[in-house]
């Protein structure tokens, strides 16, 4: 990941490839490059680590010209982010370059055959598999090459292609990654998102999984996914560049919260085998040892502290190891029992926050075995860890998190699910949880058209000083999450309590017309939150009750039937309306929803 652009057509190339690239920049990159056939067809790459200033420099010095191109910025998920780690990738011979957005599954396998069969590898990364691949299988005719690669990669991909061979054409693919494809008089261009093309072409084709189409200057043909000669039709973009950016959603949180079906199956991608075995190579150095650890911590901050707790709870289920939760500005402080039988996971969207870099700094000199799950590749947590599991979630704009809250929930249920494997630990049927994980995103999507109903939710908190959010057990995490939103985007006080405590004070606080947001989706429990909610009602509350099927929800004002999936993926469902209620409030109220008052995106300060 993450941005990609192309170019063929009259003009020198670079300007538009490097004013794509800037254009998005908002993604987030942490380094850039291109490729230009020169007039001499040598292949001219060129990449530089940071900011695209970088590549700027670097080519402002080589006098770089030609009339076709491909560039991109990287998001770095394989490999940390370097000059040799960017994009583009070159074969050994420097006749092909590629660029490639997603994650290649099978990489591994790919790479080991790969190196017999003599090719050097110059990166870490999964996508430079596809670049030797193309030349194993290039002989005259790169449309042919690509196909048959197709037929072997595994996993996501947008990919542009040139070949010195043939210096006037470029080839585009994808699956499950977008491309957007444009024309000008003189040019045909391309770009990972509408905002690369969207100064240059107003009408673009949107390529469909496994199409295949090539670009010269004169025109784009596209082939359908059984190499058939297909007709695109061309799509107006209504909108100008500034909400392209936002891909037509009023805001990044929208978008990012639209985006978690999507992220969440990048996040699942490959770490699963057979259906009901969890894949998590990051963890095998461990595997033996992990009968050794008598205690597990769960250390962050904010949100990834509310994804903490459902994690340490999934893991004490399944594991059976006893689990604590902290945050870490508490953990660093308070002398915790660690020791070298802890097993110490941190939990941070940015991998920079202060306070969990300290704690985890504090349990590594304890002894403890450490494992970051982190977002950002490459961040001071991920390198400090003793191991790290990535969230796929992508670059996270929105100050607020959502779809790292739920990749994180994902991946923690994916690290108990091994390490529950690995002690062999067979009480919880796996397969179903695991067919439960891949369903998500389908659901997801689902919930997603219910958006109108989460709104008419965000109205009866326009107006309101306080909220209360109750919910137990698993619950209890996404009602904290869900509160937490309120406040940081809305200004509303929201509190979040266990719905058994209720009756121990905070139920003094109800009073007509009170708004309480209810989860009840864990079976065992669902009903003691129900008689919860009808105490509040009584003293009269207004009530929204997100829960499951079966269950007595009379005279709850209104209700949210959830799909039924196994209980410890409740908390990823639930989270999406949570989030949609937030954010509508913070619309209603005209708050600045992307960058609230007082809040930064990474707090790198204790
Ligand atoms: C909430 C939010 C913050 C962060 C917290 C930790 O929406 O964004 O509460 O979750 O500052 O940040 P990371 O995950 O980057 O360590």
């Amino acid at each position: 990941m993450c941005g990609i652009t192309a170019y063929v057509g009259n003009d020198n190339a670079l300007p538009f490839l490097l004013q794509g690239l800037v254009k998005l920049e908002y993604r987030g990159y942490d380094s850039a490059g291109v490729t230009i056939i020169d007039s001499a067809n040598k292949i001219n790459t060129y990449k530089a680590k940071g900011r695209i200033k970088n590549l700027e420099e670097l080519l402002e010095g080589n006098h770089v010209e030609g009339k076709i191109g491909i560039g991109h910025t990287r998001w770095a998920t394989h490999g940390v982010p370097s000059n040799l780690n960017a994009h583009p990738h070159t074969n050994n011979t420097y006749t092909i370059s590629i660029v490639h957005n997603g994650i290649i599954e099978n990489y591994q396998e790919l790479k080991k055959d790969l190196i017999e069969k003599g090719y050097h590898f110059n990166s870490q990364t999964d996508s430079e598999v596809v670049v030797h691949l193309l030349d194993y299988y290039y002989h005259g005719d790169m449309h042919e090459a690509l196909k048959k690669v197709i037929s072997i990669i595994e996993g996501s991909y947008a990919l542009c292609v040139v070949h010195n061979d043939n210096p006037n054409v470029i080839y585009i693919t994808k699956k499950d990654s977008p491309i957007v494809l444009g024309r000008t008089q003189t040019a045909s261009l391309a770009g990972s998102d509408i905002p690369a093309i969207l100064d240059y072409a107003k009408d673009v084709y949107f390529m469909e999984d496994g199409e295949i189409a090539v670009l010269t200057k004169d025109d784009i043909t596209f082939y359908d996914a059984d190499d058939k000669l297909i007709q695109k039709e061309l799509i107006h973009i209504p909108y100008d560049n500034e909400a392209a950016q936002k891909g037509g959603y009023d805001s990044f949180m929208l978008k990012e919260i639209h985006e978690q079906p999507y992220v969440i199956k990048e996040t699942l991608r490959g770490r699963v085998e057979n259906g009901d075995r969890v894949v998590l190579p990051e963890l095998d150095a461990i595997h033996d040892k992990l009968p050794s650890y008598n205690k597990a911590y769960f250390v962050a901050c904010g949100t990834a502290y509310h994804s903490s707790i459902f994690g340490a709870s999934v893991l004490e289920k399944l594991a059976g190891i006893p689990t604590i939760t902290q945050v870490a500005s508490e953990f660093r402080y308070n002398d915790p029992i660690v020791d070298e039988n802890t097993l110490a996971f941190f939990v941070s969207q940015s991998g920079e926050t202060a306070d969990t870099m300290a704690a985890l700094r504090l349990a590594k000199q304890k002894g403890a075995t450490t494992i970051a799950i982190v977002n950002v590749l490459g961040s001071s947590i991920s390198r400090e860890a003793d191991y790290t599991i990535y969230t796929l979630a992508g670059p996270e704009i929105a100050v607020a998190s959502t779809k790292a809250y739920t990749t994180q929930i994902v991946v923690m249920e994916l690290v108990a699910m091994y390490i529950a494997q690995a002690l062999n630990r067979n009480s919880y049927d796996y397969r179903k949880l695991i067919e439960g994980l891949s369903s998500l995103p389908a659901y997801l999507e689902e919930i997603l058209k219910d958006e109108e109903i989460f709104k008419g939710y965000a109205k009866l908190l326009e107006h309101e000083r306080d909220c209360y959010y109750i919910g137990r057990g698993l619950d209890y995490a996404s009602v904290l999450e869900g509160a937490l939103k309120v406040k940081e985007v809305s200004y509303i006080h929201a509190d979040a309590y266990v719905a058994g405590e209720l009756k121990h004070g905070p139920i003094a606080l109800i009073e007509e017309g009170s708004i309480v947001i209810a989860v009840a989706t864990q079976p065992n429990i669902a009903s003691k939150t129900i008689s919860n909610i009808q105490e509040t009602i009584a003293r009269g509350a207004r009530v929204v009750l997100f829960t499951i099927e079966g269950l007595d929800v009379q005279g709850v004002e209104n209700t949210y039937i959830l799909p039924n999936v196994d209980q410890l993926l409740q908390g990823i469902l639930v989270a999406v309306p949570l989030q949609l209620i937030a954010y509508y409030t913070a619309v209603f109220k005209n708050c600045d929803v992307d960058k609230p008052r007082n809040l930064a995106k990474s707090v790198t300060v204790e």
